[in-house]
């Protein structure tokens, strides 16, 4: 029976205050952003059937994002308004040294999520759950939910799609490395960038760490090289990708907008090496402009570059 959803993400969506204009100018472009939510609209711009799992503040914020979800055709039937937290926000500012982001998340509705509030019918109709470090970083009842998301999804054959995305400003390098090893024999594909393992692994070397990805338990690695493409293995075969040349100006989000257009990708019929090149496509466009949701590109824009470029 074909599931309900191609896609289902569980974690935190935020407002984005981004910094515009010269230094000192007091204007921010108002948008969204959160790893696992700009997974989710990617993937739901690339033609997946998508849902989004979390919560969000009871307040102008958290309405308006859900309706960015629902224009972007993305299921919020597990989407929480809840009255006594806020949504989450953060401040983008255009630094000598690139960009400089704070983030005022504690205590935000996304980080109440708790195992017992999960849409496990959701989860159950699902072909893929994916989730996040960040997903369980943001509080220790999170880390437990997205562990019982996990659950739910193994025992009913939803497939499980897991991104480090280290952020050591939310917890540790100790009890992130536990938690993200732990994960690692839980998911069935694993899609961590470069500094991520290179922090948890302590090894330096590409083919090193998805080798070490393998042996902690992953089955199927797409380890993300920013600018230089990535790597994609089942842990028999390892096929490098080329990256698409681009200008780039902001890379935030590319890594979100690689996962889940690989997803949507995966879904669509492809094997993993073209998802891969499909996907790396996408979050080089993603890279070109700025904003979390604003350059995230559809099927056409994909389309488009690849006939520019040939
Ligand atoms: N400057 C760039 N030029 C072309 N492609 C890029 C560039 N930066 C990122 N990408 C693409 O986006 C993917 C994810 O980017 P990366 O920076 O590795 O992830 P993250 O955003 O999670 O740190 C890369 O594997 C690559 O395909
Ligand atoms: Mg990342």
């Amino acid at each position: 029976m074909r599931a309900t959803f191609d896609i289902v993400a569980l974690g935190e969506a935020m407002v984005e205050f981004n910094h515009a204009g010269p230094r000192g100018s007091r204007t921010y472009l108002q948008g969204f952003g959160g790893d696992t939510s700009n997974a989710v609209i990617a993937a739901a711009r690339q033609g997946a059937r998508c849902a989004y799992v979390t919560r969000l503040g009871d307040d102008e914020f958290g309405r308006m994002c859900r309706c960015l979800l629902r224009r972007e055709h993305v299921d919020t039937s597990g989407v929480v308004l809840d009255a006594s937290a806020p949504t989450g926000l953060y401040f983008v500012h255009h630094g000598p040294d690139g960009h400089v982001f704070t983030y005022r998340r504690s205590g935000s509705a996304a980080s109440r999520m708790q195992p017992g509030d999960l849409p496990v019918a959701l989860l159950e109709r699902a072909t893929w759950l994916h989730v996040s470090g960040i997903s369980q970083a943001i509080s220790t009842s999170a880390t437990r939910t997205v562990r019982e998301a996990i659950r739910i999804a193994r025992q009913a054959g939803t497939r499980v799609s897991y991104d480090p995305n280290l952020r050591l400003t939310l917890w540790p390098l100790e009890r992130a490395r536990e938690v993200i090893v732990a994960t690692l024999p839980l998911c069935d594909l694993f899609l961590p960038s470069l500094d991520d393992v290179r922090q948890l692994a302590g090894i330096d070397h590409p083919t090193g760490i998805v080798d070490w990805c393998h042996q902690m338990g992953a089955p199927h690695v797409v380890l993300k090289l920013g600018s230089q493409g990535c790597l994609v293995s089942d842990g028999e075969e390892l096929t490098a990708v080329a990256p698409f040349r681009v200008d780039a100006v902001d890379a935030t989000g590319a890594g979100d907008c690689f996962d889940g257009t690989y997803l949507a990708r995966l879904v669509a019929g492809d094997d993993p090496v073209s998802a891969a090149r499909w996907a790396a496509v996408a979050a080089a466009l993603a890279t070109t402009g700025h904003g979390a949701v604003a350059p995230l590109p559809g099927v056409q824009a994909v389309w488009n570059a690849l006939k520019a470029q040939s």
